[in-house]
């Protein structure tokens, strides 16, 4: 029952305000996309434009290879197989689950649909709950009951629109986690609009950072985290450092968190290594150029914040163990296993190559060293 989603440089405008600006993309049957950006970049226009409940100004919308929506075409929302999720459920309040589960399928006989409706009840888990009113539900019910009414008609494609921003962050997590496995499950296309990193890291087979109606970077969670193509993708994405490196003899750069290369990289620019606070650690050292400036604990690990002699901020996360205090002088190292990520006027120049490129690839950050001598700088 899935499709594939290609989007070819959509485009819409409200007004002055260009909220799509050329987006084009390409999903495989069955693949999960996370679609992540800040407040009014777009995304919820890119989703009513696949549903089909705002026309684009520009460019081609196909579902499943079926052209839907661009250069004259126009297919009615639906017809194209779309099922949506948002995030205040938008139940009827005056059907029971399964009233609401079953609504979207007056194509089928009631015989047909009751089994449909019984099916997808199964899948998220709320057999027990049919008879309910949406009021007798909580949220986290509440949302299934959403998911598994986009599911009944068996969509070729899902859009899940920040569906679990209305709950807790434990609920977040395990609906999040129960979503994916029912989407799997159900072997739908789907798309995930969400503000949160983590969300976006644990949902996508693909994520997509947009900004200003672009996209700015799409790939795996592991290349756009480790590899981002520039400032914007990476600390949209989990928190960053960008410490300032220098060129030094033998084409090696020099930082403070390690000496590195050589590498081939351009000759001119400034340059700036990226370091994510659980790549690097410390040691205590009384002559060591950093200082721990904070320490809070977050049960299963403590960030630290270090003032480097040169002025820059360093975060930095590891175990309980050892206790450091606030003060102490330390020396600073980025952890085996982590190559160093270069960037050069914001962008990033080291590993070289696209998002499949076959550097990035071939480098696995957090796995064994590839890379050449690190030293204290
Ligand atoms: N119906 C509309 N009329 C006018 N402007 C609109 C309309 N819908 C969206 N916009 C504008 O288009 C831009 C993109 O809006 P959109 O809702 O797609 O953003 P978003 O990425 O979903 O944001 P959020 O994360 O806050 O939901 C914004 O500048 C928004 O103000
Ligand atoms: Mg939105």
């Amino acid at each position: 029952m899935s499709g594939s989603l290609q989007l070819a440089g959509l485009a819409k405008r409200f007004a002055d305000v260009a909220a799509v600006d050329g987006v084009s993309l390409d999903l495989a049957d069955g693949e999960h996309l996370a679609l992540i950006g800040p407040s009014g970049c777009g995304k919820s226009t890119i989703l009513l434009m696949v549903a089909g409940l705002l026309a684009p100004d520009g460019g081609e919308i196909h579902i499943g290879n079926r052209q839907v929506a661009g250069a004259g075409t126009w297919v009615e929302p639906d017809k194209r197989r779309v099922g949506m999720v948002f995030q205040d459920y938008a139940l009827f309040p005056h059907l029971t689950v399964s009233g609401n589960i079953g609504f979207g399928l007056d194509r089928l006989t009631k015989l047909e649909r009751a089994k449909r409706v019984q099916e997808v009840l199964a899948l998220v888990g709320l057999e027990a709950l049919s008879g309910r009113y949406p009021h007798e539900l909580s949220s986290g019910q509440q949302q299934r009951v959403a998911l598994a009414r986009s599911l009944a008609p068996d969509p070729a494609v899902v859009l899940l629109d920040e569906p679990f921003s209305n709950l807790d962050r434990t609920l977040r997590e395990s609906l999040r986690l129960e979503t994916k496995a029912v989407l799997r499950r159900a072997g739908a296309t789907a798309v995930l609009v969400t503000h949160d990193h983590s969300e976006a890291l644990g949902f996508g087979d693909r994520i997509a950072v947009m900004r200003s109606g672009h996209i700015l970077q799409i790939g795996s969670p592991e290349e756009l985290f480790d590899f981002p193509e520039d400032e914007f993708v990476a600390t949209f994405l989990g928190s960053a450092d960008f410490l300032p490196a220098r060129r030094v003899d033998g084409g090696k750069v020099a930082s403070e968190v390690g000496t590195f290369g050589p590498l081939e990289i351009p000759a001119e620019g400034d340059l700036a290594v990226m370091v994510r606070p659980h790549e690097v650690t410390f040691d205590a050292q009384s002559s060591g150029p950093a200082t721990i400036a904070t320490r809070e604990y977050q049960g299963s690990t403590v960030l630290y914040e270090l003032t480097l002699d040169s002025g820059s901020r360093l975060s930095c996360r590891r175990a309980p163990s050892p206790r450091f205090e606030v003060g102490a002088r330390v020396q600073v190292r980025l952890i085996e296993g982590y190559p160093p990520v270069l960037f050069s006027e914001g962008r990033r120049i080291w590993p070289v190559g696209g998002t499949a490129g076959q550097q990035e690839s071939d480098v696995q950050r957090g796995g064994k060293n590839e890379w050449h001598a690190c030293s204290g700088a």
